[in-house]
C-alpha cells in the first residue's frame, strides 16, 4: 500500500518543536513498518502555518486526487478536531480519492504508544458532523412541552413569534390528515384543539422537512418526492391502525411515523456516495433486512441507526427515537414497543398503497402483528381505509410545500 504521513507541531518553542517532529515522524515510519506499508513521503506543515492555512495538507489532497499514494497516516488527528469543519472537510476531500486515513493519536509524546486507526464509530460520526441543530425555536417549543407548569398561551406565543414555523404548522394542521371540518386559523387554537405532545410532534416535523429539503439536484439519489410521499401515507395509516385497535397513541403517531425513514434522507445527503450504492444494490425497498444489511455494508450504519443518532443528538422524545430506531423490529424496543410496532406496520401498508398493486400478508411479521392484537382480516379492511384516504387527499405533495 502506497502510504504517506502527514505531520504538524503545534508547539511555539522551537526546541519542543522540532523534538515532537521528530517523534512524530518516527512514529509514522514505525506504523508502516508494523503494517507492511510503502512509505512514500511525509508531509510536514512549516513552523509558521496557521490554523485556517495548511500549505502542506492543500498539497497532500492534491496530490491524493491525482492518485498518488493510497492511505494517509495523520498525526494529531485530534487537533484537526478543534475545527470541525477543516476535519469534515478533509475527510470528505480523502475520501472522494479513495484514500484510507490513519490517525496517531498522542495525547503525550510517548513512543511506545500504539497506534490507532480511526474507530468506525468516529468516521460514522464525521458523517453527521455538519447536519444542522436544530433551529432554537424548536428546542424552546421542546422545553416548554416537558415543563409541566407552561401554559398553552405560552407554547403559542413562542410558535407565533416565527411567521415561517406558524404558516407551516397551521398548513399540516389544516391538511387532510387531521381532517378538522372547519379551518384552524390561529396557532392558539391549534395548541387547544390539539394539545402540547401534538403541537411539538408538528413542530419538530415541519422544521426536519426543512433542514432535510434537497438543497440542489446534485446530491441527491434518494426519490424525495416518493419518500415524502411513502413517510406522510405510512402516518396516514398508522392513525388507522390506532383508531381500528382503539389504541391511544394518537399524540405521537404523526411525528413518528412520518419520520421513521429520517435516516434514509441523512444517509443519502450526508454519505451520498455510499448510499448511492446502497440504493443501486436494493432495488425493491419491502425488504427491509437486505436494505439493512446494505447500508450497513457500505455506509457502516443502518437507516435505523443512523437517524436514532441524530434524534438523540437532537434530544427529540425518546417516543419519536425509539420508532425512528426500531420500525424494522419493534420488538426490540423497550419502552415504545406499541407505538413502534404500529409504525412497523404502518410502514408496510403504506409500501402496499404506494409500491404494490395488491395486498401480501407475507410481509407482515407475524410476531408483530399478534403483540398488536391483529390479524390478516384486520389489515384488509384498514388497507382498504387507507386506499380511499389517500384517494381524498389529492395532491399530496402540497403537505410539504
Ligand atoms: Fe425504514
Ligand atoms: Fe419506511
Amino acid at each position: 500500500m502506497k502510504t504517506v504521513g502527514y505531520i504538524n507541531s503545534y508547539r511555539l518553542q522551537e526546541i519542543e518543536r522540532s523534538l515532537e517532529i521528530r517523534i512524530q515522524k518516527e512514529k509514522v515510519q514505525e506504523f508502516c513498518v508494523k503494517h507492511g506499508f510503502e512509505l512514500l513521503k511525509m508531509y510536514e506543515e512549516p513552523e509558521e502555518s496557521r490554523p485556517d492555512y495548511k500549505p502542506e495538507l492543500i498539497k497532500l489532497i492534491n496530490d491524493a486526487s491525482k492518485r498518488e499514494f493510497e492511505q494517509v497516516i495523520i498525526l494529531k488527528f485530534d487537533r484537526f478536531g478543534h475545527d470541525d469543519t477543516m476535519r469534515t472537510w478533509v475527510m470528505g476531500e480523502l475520501k472522494k480519492y479513495k484514500v484510507e486515513t490513519y490517525s496517531l493519536t498522542e495525547s503525550k509524546i510517548q513512543l511506545e504508544k500504539v497506534p490507532t486507526a480511526i474507530s468506525r464509530a468516529e468516521r460514522i460520526r464525521a458523517k453527521v458532523r455538519d447536519i444542522p441543530s436544530l433551529p432554537e425555536i424548536v428546542t424552546k417549543v421542546m422545553e416548554i412541552v416537558q415543563d409541566p407548569r407552561s401554559s398553552a398561551s405560552q407554547l403559542s406565543r413562542v410558535i407565533f413569534h416565527d411567521p415561517g414555523l406558524t404558516t407551516r404548522v397551521l398548513r399540516l394542521v389544516n391538511s387532510a390528515y387531521y381532517g378538522f371540518p372547519r379551518q384552524i386559523s390561529s396557532i392558539q387554537q391549534a395548541v387547544t384543539i390539539l394539545g402540547f405532545t401534538t403541537m411539538r410532534g408538528l413542530v419538530l416535523s415541519s422544521s426536519i422537512f426543512k433542514i432535510f429539503s434537497p438543497k440542489n439536484d446534485l446530491i441527491k439519489t434518494l426519490d424525495y418526492k416518493k419518500f415524502w410521499k411513502h413517510s406522510l401515507v405510512s402516518a396516514i395509516s398508522a392513525k388507522k391502525i390506532n383508531n381500528y385497535l382503539q389504541f391511544n397513541e394518537e399524540d405521537d403517531i404523526f411525528s413518528a411515523a412520518i419520520l421513521h425513514d429520517i435516516g434514509k434522507v441523512i444517509l443519502d445527503q450526508y454519505d451520498h456516495e455510499n448510499y448511492t450504492l446502497v440504493l443501486q444494490k436494493v432495488s425493491n425497498p419491502l425488504v427491509g433486512h437486505e436494505l439493512l444489511a446494505a447500508e450497513e455494508e457500505y455506509c457502516e450504519i443502518s437507516h435505523q441507526n443512523m437517524g436514532y443518532m441524530v434524534a438523540e443528538g437532537w434530544n427529540l422524545p425518546e417516543s419519536l427515537s425509539e420508532v425512528i430506531r426500531h420500525h424494522h423490529d419493534p420488538m426490540n424496543s423497550i419502552k415504545n414497543k406499541k407505538l413502534a410496532s404500529i409504525v412497523n406496520v404502518g410502514n408496510i401498508l403504506s409500501h402496499i398503497a404506494l409500491d404494490l398493486n395488491s395486498f401480501d400478508a407475507k410481509l407482515f411479521n407475524k410476531e408483530v402483528l399478534d403483540y398488536l392484537g391483529i390479524n390478516e382480516d384486520d389489515l384488509l379492511v384498514i388497507n382498504s381505509q387507507i386506499i380511499e384516504e389517500i384517494e381524498n387527499i389529492g395532491d399530496l405533495e402540497s403537505f410539504f410545500k
